[in-house]
């Protein structure tokens, strides 16, 4: 080899021997190479025994897989590019045309809208049902019922189901003679919130855990990646399957950012924890507010169940506005904010809250509250300026209003 180009290229090299660091390293590929043809023919694609494509794995993001299978209490674990993609994924790994899916009402948006709109195309049928009500669960199962998500607390409302008892539904509907799908019917649990700290999701009797690493364990606010674990493999290898078919890989780069979070993820969850709770129960005496929704406060939907299964709460309340004040009255607020920035997503380092049309966004039992409801999530700022931030935009609402009152322009999104 004479050419500067291909000696650039075909420069040796060796992986450091006798260095260790705290941090595991970045391995990035597309191509991996094979010691022989030998080798690449009996490559293993199911297993992970070995590298055969940078989009099937490197150590970096079997590294990261191994770690949140720890941190769920799972055995399988597969990466998503976010959060939404790892619930897509679901989906499409174990539904086919004719089978059914049912989604709690107050799901992650999203999820509902893959449903509503993708798996419809596909010949998927999909059901909401009332996530605090078992036996509306019970009522819907069919033959042709193959997945039940679900979700706790609910998104934006934040009522904790009782899933021990959504679980139980589904498996005396599986083991009723001639009652269940052919192939069974499996339990998918959006696990954003409890993170695999909150509770088990396994324990709870979930089939499968997913979560966006987005949250919590990336905790910048600057990563998207989903995970889906399982301890059953021959789900995982289901997953798995439809996982490499879709060319579903993640940046080892990304990969690497939230194993570098993971250390301090524990610490992050307490600490807004606390200072959520802190907020969540001052917002609850102030003028203006009609509820606050936080499953550590006792009037809280579903606090009963959330006091039995969980030893924490992640970042997030939502408040309900005194029916008088006008939708506009409600925006200023959230415009005169100074640290709660608008923006989606939570569990980040900076506070933020968004404004939603509740009423339209329930479909099996009417939203019971008629004031506008804002939900917050709490960063890492020092929670008295938290506080003091929420004081002086409700004092500003006491202020007479300008302008005339509005009447939609709720944003439609939820993340
Ligand atoms: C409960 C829940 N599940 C899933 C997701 C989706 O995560 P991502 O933003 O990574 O797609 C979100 C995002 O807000 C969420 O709140």
């Amino acid at each position: 080899m004479s050419d500067l180009p291909t000696h650039l290229i075909h420069h040796p090299y060796h992986p450091p021997k006798g260095f260790e660091s705290v941090s595991p390293p970045v391995h990035k590929a597309s191509t991996v190479i094979f010691p022989s043809v030998a080798a690449l023919r009996s490559r293993d694609w199911k297993h992970k025994t070995g590298y055969t494509y940078g989009l099937h794995g490197t150590p970096t993001t079997f590294t990261l897989e191994a770690r949140i299978a720890t941190l769920e209490g799972g055995r399988f674990c597969t990466l998503a590019p976010s959060g939404l993609a790892a619930v897509a994924l679901v989906g499409m790994a174990l539904l086919r045309a004719g089978d059914e899916v049912l989604i709690p009402d107050n799901a992650y948006g999203p999820n509902k809208a893959f449903a509503q709109a993708e798996l419809a195309g596909w010949g998927v049928t999909c059901q909401l049902y009332d996530p605090m009500d078992p036996a509306d669960l019970a009522a819907r199962l069919s033959t042709r019922t193959r997945l039940v998500w679900l979700e706790a607390p609910g998104s934006v409302t934040l009522e904790f189901p009782d899933l021990p008892a959504l679980v139980a539904a589904v498996r005396a509907h599986s083991a009723a003679p001639g009652g269940a799908h052919p192939q069974g019917v499996v339990t998918a649990l959006d696990n954003t919130w409890g993170a695999g700290l909150a509770f088990n999701a396994f324990d709870l009797g979930a089939d499968v855990s997913v979560q966006a690493l987005t949250k919590y364990p990336s905790g910048g606010a600057d990563v998207l990646m989903g995970s889906v674990v399982t301890n059953i493999e021959a789900l995982h290898h289901r997953v798995h399957a439809c996982h490499m078919r879709l060319g579903y890989g993640v940046s080892a780069n990304d990969a690497e950012l939230v194993l570098r979070s993971l250390g301090s993820m524990a610490l992050r969850y307490a600490a807004q924890d606390q200072a959520t709770r802190h907020l969540a129960a001052w917002l609850q005496g102030q003028p203006h507010i009609a509820a606050v929704l936080h499953p550590a406060l006792p009037d809280s939907p579903g606090h009963a169940q959330w006091r039995r299964d969980c030893t924490g709460a992640a970042c997030l309340f939502s408040a309900v506005f005194q029916p008088e004040l006008s939708q506009l009255q409600i925006d200023r607020f959230c415009d005169s904010l100074q640290l709660f920035r608008l923006g989606y997503s939570w569990a980040g380092p900076m506070s933020l809250c968004v404004p939603y049309d509740m009423a339209s966004l329930r479909v099996t039992r009417p939203w019971p509250h008629k004031g506008g409801l804002v939900r917050f999530s709490v960063g890492l700022e020092a929670v008295a300026d938290l506080q003091a931030d929420l004081a002086q935009a409700l004092s500003g609402l006491s202020a007479p209003a300008k302008g005339n009152a509005l009447q939609s322009g709720l944003p439609i999104h939820e993340s």
